[in-house]
């Protein structure tokens, strides 16, 4: 049996030190008058144990490790798109174009084990079935489970979960986004028949460029609904932002939260506004001169890629910017991410396909995040509408 503990004034005064509003008496203790009056005083309640002990409340080190964070530094801001506790895995993803864009993403999947299957789809012969092969290969390595096959036909689309669309010119030194319209329309056609015939419930994820006009016309070929068409530039650009925002702080990227919308172009719209470094805005820590280069930067970023390489266009960042929107849609990321869907009214934007913070799920895009603008960051997303609605009209 227990020894018979003694409560008195001072272990009361030591229940209200720690903040407990009750005291536990085991059988055989012994409360003090004092004691009885002094908790009546405070407020604190002393009651028959022994009291069912609470369960330790379980949580992953992610959380612990945030929460800790936050008790050392109220300032800090946990990033808000953080690994969540059970991602899907994907039966199959498909990836039309293995270049650098789609074979990059490739590779990353089977590194994550998003997927079952993968599947590289290139007009080149040989090409997709090649980088299917290398992958498999390094699975020894990597002990990843996800298969890889590859071949030259669309079909091969054949019940994908997500498809991955890289297909397409890219462009040279010299060329704007705009300019590969025409081309890449045709090769978005053909994609989409396929998917439509082939994999009607997949969620498509565009890359090729112009991005934003890209996406409009797979809408068109699938005929699919909304949610189910999505294009990838704000993650890549946001991220551009962000490494352009964290070199001239002199922090990492791990500091900066930056978003950027509107077009993948010209009219880009890096938010400034909603921009934040150590959890604090811009100005705290760069001049506005400062800050207009790194918009500048970020706009740039792809054509500077190209003008260096001369001979295509960056596959590093938008390969991982692609896999950032896969991850959405599986469950491994939450929050908002930017991404070019078709608006229906939201920002006060009409029947173009646009970069808006979106919720994306299983079923693709969930709902578009109408975040606070300022005037002019609201008039830059309206100037890029009406710039890819006039490039379409053309
Ligand atoms: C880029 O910005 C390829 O459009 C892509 O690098």
């Amino acid at each position: 049996m227990s020894k018979r503990r003694v409560i008195g004034a001072e272990t009361v005064a030591e229940a209200r030190k720690r903040q407990r509003n009750i005291i536990e008496v085991l059988p055989g203790d012994i409360v003090t008058s004092e004691a009885r009056d002094q908790a009546d005083r405070l407020g604190i309640a002393l009651v028959a144990g022994p009291l069912e002990k609470p369960l330790v409340v379980r949580t992953d080190g992610n959380t612990a490790a945030r929460r800790a964070l936050w008790r050392r530094s109220p300032k800090w801001v946990a990033p808000s798109n953080r690994i969540s506790h059970r991602p899907r895995r994907f039966r199959k993803i498909a990836f039309i174009g293995a270049g650098g864009v789609g074979a990059n993403a490739a590779h990353l999947c089977a590194n994550a084990d998003m997927a079952e299957e993968l599947t590289l789809i290139d007009i080149s012969p040989g090409v997709a079935e090649a980088t299917a092969l290398d992958l498999n290969h390094a699975s020894g390595v990597t002990r990843s489970r996800a298969r890889a096959n590859g071949g030259t036909s669309l079909s091969l689309v054949e019940g994908a979960d997500v498809v991955l669309v890289t297909a397409g010119r890219p462009r040279q030194p010299g060329m704007t986004r705009a300019d590969l319209i025409d081309v890449n329309r045709r090769v978005i056609h053909a994609a989409g028949a396929a998917i439509a015939a082939h994999a009607t419930n997949a969620i498509v994820i565009v890359v090729t460029n112009p991005l934003d006009e890209m996406t409009f016309e797979m809408l068109r070929a699938t005929g699919f609904p909304r949610n189910q068409v999505l294009g990838m530039a704000g993650t890549l650009d946001s991220s551009r932002f962000r490494n352009a925002l964290a070199m001239a702080a002199g922090v990492t990227t791990a500091d900066v939260e930056a978003v950027t919308l509107g077009s993948h172009g010209e009219e880009m719209a890096p938010i400034v506004s909603a921009s934040r470094i150590k959890g604090r805005p811009l100005d705290v820590f760069l001049s506005e001169e400062k800050i207009a280069a790194c918009v500048k930067d970020a706009i740039t970023g792809g054509g500077q890629v190209v003008a260096l390489k001369k001979t295509g266009s960056a596959v590093i960042a938008p390969a991982h910017s692609s896999v950032e929107v896969m991850d959405h849609i599986r469950g491994a990321r939450a929050g908002t991410v930017p991404v070019s869907v078709m608006l229906e009214g939201e920002y006060g934007i009409d029947g173009v396909v646009l970069g808006v913070p979106c919720h994306l799920g299983q079923s693709g895009l969930v709902s578009v995040d109408e975040m606070k603008l300022l005037p002019d960051e609201l008039a830059a997303l309206k100037a890029a509408a009406e710039a890819i609605r006039n490039r379409l009209a053309e």
